[in-house]
């Protein structure tokens, strides 16, 4: 199998964690084994203590990279889903990673992921209860020229993650789908 890193970038509520979860649905149906470095997971272990800070900020996307490379050259396809908003660290990334790293662009406007506030964090960062919120009170900084554009306004989450697998296909990473 050859190794990836599959780097998905976005807001909060844009839709990293929902399309990550089918694709890792639809991987195993093609016995595809692959290991997910979660945003929200990876602050919970590996960047336990970290705040939002551009620094922190800066410093669990690093150790992200750092162990998705480490799976990724060993041949293990690897989703981030983190909502990584500097356009330097994740160029880090793919300079570290090199063409095994696959930007995808989880697009949705600020307005629509507060709309949606599945996690009620949007309402919480214009009270200002949590500052430093990407979006609202912090920055985020686009893909210039990511591999993927998933545009969540207007298409399903599993459009997206079709979107995805025709595009690994493509690139002969994962195999194709199983006849049915
Ligand atoms: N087309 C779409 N694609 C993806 N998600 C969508 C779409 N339309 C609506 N949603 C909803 O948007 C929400 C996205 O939440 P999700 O937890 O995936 O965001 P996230 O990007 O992982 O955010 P965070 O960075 O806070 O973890 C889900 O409730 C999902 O059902
Ligand atoms: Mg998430």
């Amino acid at each position: 199998m050859k190794g990836f890193t599959l780097w998905f970038t976005g807001l909060s509520g844009s839709g990293n964690t929902t399309i990550t979860n089918l694709l890792v649905k639809e991987l195993r149906k093609r016995d595809v084994s692959l290991e997910v470095l979660d945003g929200d997971i990876v602050r919970e272990n590996l960047s336990k203590g970290l705040g939002f800070s551009k620094e922190d900020r800066d410093t669990n996307i690093r150790r992200i990279a750092f162990v998705a490379n480490l799976l990724s050259r060993h041949g293990v396809p690897v989703i981030t889903a983190a909502i990584s908003p500097y356009r330097e660290i994740r160029n880090e990334a793919r300079e570290i990673m090199d063409s095994r790293f696959i930007e995808a662009y989880v697009k949705a406007s600020v307005e629509v992921c507060e709309q949606r506030d599945v996690k009620g964090l949007y309402a919480k960062a214009r009270s200002g209860e949590i500052k430093e919120f990407t979006g609202v009170s912090d920055p985020y900084e686009p893909p210039e020229d990511p591999e993927l554009v998933l545009d969540t306004e207007s298409q399903s989450p599993e459009d997206s993650a079709q979107q995805i697998l025709a595009y690994l296909e493509e690139r002969e990473l994962i195999p194709a789908a199983p006849a049915s």
